[in-house]
């Protein structure tokens, strides 16, 4: 299963991704994660991003592009689900063309729809656990133990990304660059749209109508 979550930020893809990975046994590769990784590290990668994702921009492509293609080699035979990534469309050619050398190609794309005003309040109250990625939301999806990861006992971190007048840069960021990903998908109907302003389980239950479909196929 070779799998795109594409959607604003706060959609859900990251918790989306978690619960494919333990349904469907795939791996999670989110372009987030592992540029916030590479900065908590200090690395080169890490230290040229920064910038960017404190301004809610874009990180360049090139950079971008060489980081996921590396870990997309290491985890290929399993599959996989992109979360993040692509988000331009020469992102998008540039995964296409890595894919065909070895007669590979990404069999669908789920893409989490939700209106801006519902992204706002979902940013706002999102809680991560830095060790683990886990993600929660102070209302609608609580820790068991306020502030505290379910999985890890790791204290859980808000963002600085997730500032309001970040989130507005983001979204519209997404809109100018990221939404023409989704048209070009949808040229060779590789697109499935999903209603994500619903409940988590629910949108997980349709997505999981999907999958399932294209396992079995
Ligand atoms: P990234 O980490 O990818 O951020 P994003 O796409 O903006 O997405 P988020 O992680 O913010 O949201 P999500 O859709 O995963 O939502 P979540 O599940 O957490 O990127 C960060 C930055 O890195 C970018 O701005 C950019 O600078 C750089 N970058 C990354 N990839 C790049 C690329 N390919 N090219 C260039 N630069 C790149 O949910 C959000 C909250 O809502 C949570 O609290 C959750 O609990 C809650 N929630 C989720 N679903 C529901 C629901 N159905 N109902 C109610 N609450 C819900």
């Amino acid at each position: 299963m070779r799998v795109v979550l594409l959607g604003a930020p706060g959609a859900g893809k990251g918790t989306q991704c978690k619960r494919i990975v333990d349904r469907y046994g795939v791996s999670h590769l989110s372009s987030g994660d592992i540029l916030r990784r590479n900065r908590s590290e200090g690395t080169e990668l890490g230290n040229k991003a920064k910038s960017y994702m404190d301004a809610g921009a874009l990180v360049p492509d090139d950079l971008v592009v060489a980081m996921m293609v590396e870990a997309i080699k290491e985890v290929s035979d399993k599959g996989f689900v992109l979360d993040g990534f692509p988000r331009t469309v020469n992102q998008a050619e540039e995964l296409d063309k890595t894919l065909a050398e070895n007669g590979e190609s990404i069999d669908l794309v789920l893409n989490l729809q939700i209106d801006d005003q519902i992204v706002m309040q979902r940013m706002t109250g999102r809680r991560s656990c830095p060790k683990c990625g886990a993600v929660y939301h102070i209302e609608n999806l609580k820790p068991k133990v306020d502030g505290i990861c379910d999985k890890d006992g790791t204290e859980l971190i808000q963002r600085p990304d997730d500032k309001p007048e970040v989130v507005e840069n983001r979204l519209q960021t997404y809109h100018r660059q990221t939404e023409p990903v989704v048209d070009y998908y949808r040229r060779d109907n590789r697109v499935y749209d999903v209603d994500a302003g619903k409940s988590v389980d629910r949108t997980s239950e349709e997505i999981y109508g999907k999958l399932d479909a294209l396992v079995s196929t």
